[in-house]
């Protein structure tokens, strides 16, 4: 590819950048966008700093009160340009096969064309008028055997002020690197390039969008959006589509998974990945503030939606969070739902599309019980309750915050950050659990009976879709792994993945993890979730560790072991046998049901399906029969 380089561009890699390859990457992608200059990034808090002046100049980010939230800034996006978007992304491995059903499939050939090589090509000429940077990454704490490096090539320096919250990004990254260190490429442009003296605006993006992802070479290539999970590309794209494929071939896992430590008051601490779908409460769950009679009990939080595992020589899972920053979504955070999550967002936070506060503060829906008088919403409009009670819908008052709206921050901030959280060698795990949001059908918690049972669940997860009219039950999305948008490869290929991990990490002595099934959402006859979740999860956390250490009881029925009444610690929550037995209840008749939507699954992803699963369907059937 011979793209002549804009006149006058300095292109000189800085000295300590001594890797070839890297530097000529980067000087082909410069040339292929006619980017106006190139910025080698080197993560210091200088950097940041400037670059934060250069976004508060440009009108993409407002500076919030500092003596309210200092160091911290509110961006307001292009009301186009608010969430991951799932139907623009796609896994172009060269056979469709290979993406599986589940994904969106191009030919690796075509998107080429499309993106890169053909007359029209998206990213010919994109950063005309822009600056390229030059973003190096690690995913993981720095030299770990289970961290792997990036680079990000962008045009948006909003993407790299979030790179460094969200990754260990910087100098450091170029010196593990040296001379021939395998990195992921990563290229991103806003799509939105500048002419000779036109005026930019506050969040330049592109009505097209393309988030594509070349799993055989292991690149990753992002067109037309400034926002998240499309751009700030080390996370969704490397760390779970990407890092998904590697994990295959190489025997590790990659999973849309939180990681946190549990230790109980005589000291024993266990460690938990847990995956839900998105909008599960994910961040919530690891920051859990024990309720009232769990005294002496601590949660830590290695991670919030991330996890890569790797087997070790002891025949255990090692698990670490490939980032360093917390992206959640801010509606619905509030003191009561996750005061450590409130307690991070204290200072140095980048907030986008949330409302502004008459003094120069943040708000969101659900911030506070009271709503405030007057705000300045994401649109920049002005919000009263009742502007917003005239201009909602379905009675509902039209949100000062988008739904959607973020916090980025730096994981140093929680206040109950695991000690372990940055280590090389990653923390040993002694559960999975995976958990969906069904009103109906699927108890609170159910430990499976081995391995196996324990992937079928995993498998099956799904969660009723939002959209769902208000009361009524919604439609199941199966799930599976909450890795859905994720997997970078076929979804029925992955649970063989687990199955053949579970086969080998067999016999070598250690417990394979326990895996667990929750739903913390079952709604009673009134439309009301029965369960009170949030801090009150630690109950069935605390009858998890005594699974795992063999000193708690249970019942086993169709689809495998959930707690008696008694067998949960109820100290300090009013909860009666009769609320317990409708949220832990199996019935037959909604499991038939179940099934029928189970087999649906397994039909769509029929190609490369285990054995095992229809296997593990049938003995259900039999018990639930029986
Ligand atoms: C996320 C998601 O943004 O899962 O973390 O959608
Ligand atoms: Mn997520």
């Amino acid at each position: 590819m011979n793209h002549p380089l804009m006149p006058g561009m300095r292109l000189t890699a800085p000295s300590h950048v001594k890797h070839a390859r890297l530097i000529a990457w980067v000087a082909e992608i410069a040339a292929l966008t006619q980017a106006a200059d190139v910025v080698w990034c080197d993560g210091s808090q200088e950097e940041y700093e400037r670059l934060c002046d250069q976004l508060v100049a440009a009108g993409t980010m407002r500076r919030l009160n500092p003596a309210k939230r200092p160091n911290s800034f509110l961006a307001w996006s292009d009301p186009s340009d608010v969430a991951r978007v799932e139907d623009r992304t796609y896994i172009c491995s060269q056979r469709q096969e290979d993406a599986g059903p589940t994904n969106n499939w191009m030919d690796p050939r075509q998107m080429r064309d499309l993106l890169q090589t053909g007359d029209q090509a998206l990213f010919k000429g994109a950063m005309q008028g822009r600056t390229l940077y030059v973003v190096p990454f690690s995913m993981g704490p720095l030299g770990s055997h289970i961290s792997h490096i990036g680079v990000e090539l962008t045009d948006s320096p909003y993407v790299v002020i979030s790179m460094r919250t969200m990754t260990r990004m910087g100098r450091a990254v170029y010196d593990l690197l040296g001379e021939d260190g395998a990195f992921v490429p990563c290229v991103h442009t806003v799509g939105a390039p500048l002419q000779p003296g036109q005026q930019d605006v506050a969040w330049p993006c592109n009505k097209t969008k393309y988030i594509v992802h070349y799993p055989e070479t292991r690149e990753i290539w992002s067109y037309g959006s400034g926002y998240g999970g499309n751009a700030l590309l080390g996370k969704k794209c490397f760390a779970l589509r990407i890092a998904s494929t590697m994990g295959r071939e190489q025997g590790w896992l990659a999973e849309h998974m939180l990681v946190l430590g549990v230790t109980s008051p005589a000291g024993k601490k266990v460690h938990v990945a847990a995956a839900f779908p998105s909008a599960c409460g994910k961040t919530n769950f690891a920051m859990l503030v024990p309720p009232a009679g769990f005294e002496g009990w601590k949660v830590t939080t290695i991670g919030d939606d991330i996890a890569w595992i790797k087997p070790g020589a002891d025949g255990r899972l090692h698990a670490i969070n490939p980032e360093a920053g917390y992206f959640g979504v801010a509606p619905g955070t509030n003191d009561k739902t996750n005061p450590n999550c409130m307690a991070s967002l204290q200072r140095d936070v980048v907030f986008t599309n949330v409302a502004l506060t008459d003094d120069g503060d943040v708000w969101w829906e659900g911030m506070t019980d009271e709503l405030p008088a007057h705000l300045t919403d994401w649109q920049g409009r002005d919000w009263t309750p009742e502007i917003a009670r005239a201009h909602g819908e379905n009675g509902k008052l039209r949100p000062a915050a988008h739904p959607n709206a973020s916090f980025t921050v730096a994981s140093t901030y929680n206040p109950v950050l695991d000690p372990e959280w940055d280590s090389t060698t990653g923390v040993a795990i002694d559960a999975f659990i995976f958990g969906g949001r069904r009103s109906t059908t699927v108890p609170l918690v159910t430990e499976a009976r081995d391995w196996i049972e324990g992937v079928y669940m995993a498998a099956t997860m799904g969660s009723e879709t939002t959209a769902a009219a208000a009361g009524a039950q919604g439609v199941v999305r199966r799930d599976p792994f909450a890795m859905l948008p994720f997997c970078g490869y076929n979804m029925a290929e992955h649970f063989g993945h687990w199955l053949h991990l579970g086969d080998k990490l067999n016999g070598h002595g250690a417990p394979l993890p326990k895996i667990f099934c929750v739903n913390w959402f079952r709604k009673g006859a009134d439309g009301k979730f029965v369960w009170p979740g949030y801090g009150e999860n630690m109950r069935v956390l605390a009858w998890m560790l005594g699974r795992i250490d063999g000193t708690a009881g249970g019942v086993e029925h169709a689809i495998g072991t959930s707690p008696r009444y008694e067998d949960l610690h109820w100290d300090g929550l009013a909860f009666t046998r009769e609320q317990f037995d409708s949220v832990i209840g199996i019935e037959p008749a909604a499991w038939q049901q179940e099934l029928v939507l189970h087999q649906e699954l397994f039909t769509q992803l029929a190609h490369g399906l285990p054995a095992e699963l229809p296997a593990t369907k049938a003995r259900i059937e039999q018990r639930l029969a029986a």
